[in-house]
């Protein structure tokens, strides 16, 4: 909390000062594995210290995305960042670690720790009782610092990237192309929810009922301005399975596969082409799948392995 004593290196983030040396500092440290979105972070960041820099237009326009934090300075330099960003889970408040960073010449000195640790501190003054963050497995460091700091894994998931221009056409696969109506829908958010459970749903913008079809969510859908797209692939013996297309935000449209997991890669053989051609955005596509399902023939469509990502908790604060 703001009265809390600090090291003279280990403060809380002030947005009006620090901003800009952090948007510095994520960036350098990040940079191996900064994607698009990364980059328009970093940007956003950016803008925002420049406003803070005209409390007059601050005053008229009060910033819409607030940081909070922790930074370590050091003979007046930013080497340090810990950001912490508040949200709701099952109904109670809890913290998300993220953009933990210390600069690469002031490594494995027990900076990365002493943030970390604190931010754990604060989190709890403030009266949320968990704190969670998103490792790439491959982040060794990290993920040791984070166990030792008594974070557990509760999660894993693979993100997959395909540029439309290079989708390939599978095997042949068996199965039409069709619509997908009202009547599917049961069979189709089972699947959906077999493989979005609850633990790998939260922390994806994935929510079943927005993507219900029929002429009726469609009508809401469109008078609220939002879109989906649909394709079913059927056989002899009924539906393979179907995909869904939501448009996003960030960089990436995204694809829902809905299936039981041995028809996954039969369903996206057999729709994606019709999927791609039927978009013609352009657009990225990307598939979430956790790591539980064998995604690895997603490659042979096409599709590139962005990441995965461990989701850990502190589930008890004290
Ligand atoms: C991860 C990072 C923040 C660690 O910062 P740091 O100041 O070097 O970490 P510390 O010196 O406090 O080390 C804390 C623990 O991390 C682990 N660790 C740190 N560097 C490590 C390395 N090179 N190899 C293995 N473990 C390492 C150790 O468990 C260490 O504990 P120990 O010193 O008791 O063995 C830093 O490496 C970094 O900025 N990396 C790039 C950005 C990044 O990937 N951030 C994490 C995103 S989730």
């Amino acid at each position: 909390m703001d009265h809390m004593v600090y090291s003279p290196k280990l403060r809380l983030l002030d947005m009006h000062r620090d901003l800009s040396a952090v948007a510095d500092l994520i960036e350098l440290c990040f940079r191996d594995q900064m994607d698009a979105d990364g980059v328009a972070y970093i940007r956003q960041m950016r803008r925002l210290a420049q406003e803070m820099a005209y409390p007059a237009v601050l005053l008229a326009n009060p910033p819409r995305v607030h940081f909070s934090g922790l930074v370590w300075e050091e003979n007046g330099k930013i080497i340090g960042n810990v950001t912490l960003i508040p949200f709701v889970k099952d109904g109670k408040p809890v913290t998300l670690i993220a953009n933990v960073a210390v600069h690469p010449d002031y490594r494995q000195r027990g900076i990365g720790r002493a943030l970390t640790a604190r931010a754990l501190e604060v989190i709890r003054d403030r009266g949320n009782r968990a704190a969670w963050l998103q490792v790439r497995e491959e982040n060794q460091p990290a993920v040791q610092l984070y166990h030792s700091l008594g974070f557990v894994e509760r999660t894993r998931r693979a993100t997959w990237e395909l540029n439309p221009k290079y989708v390939k056409a599978g095997a042949l696969s068996e199965g039409e192309v069709t619509s997908l109506g009202a009547r599917d829908w049961p069979q189709v958010r089972a699947w959906l929810e077999a493989l979005y459970p609850p633990l790998i749903a939260w922390n994806l913008p994935f929510s079943a009922e927005p993507l219900r079809p029929g002429w009726w969510p469609d009508l809401q859908r469109w008078m609220n301005g939002q879109s989906v797209r649909h394709w079913a692939l059927r056989g002899g013996a009924g539906m393979i399975g179907a995909l869904i297309w939501e448009p996003s935000r960030l960089s990436a449209d995204i694809l829902w596969p809905a299936a039981a997991e041995v028809n996954l890669v039969p369903l996206l053989t057999g729709v994606l082409p019709f999927a791609v051609q039927d978009l013609r955005s352009g657009r990225p596509l990307t598939v979430n799948l956790p790591v539980w399902v064998d995604g690895t023939a997603l490659g042979t469509l096409g599709f590139q392995l962005q990441n995965t990502l461990i989701w850990m908790e502190i589930p008890d604060l004290g």
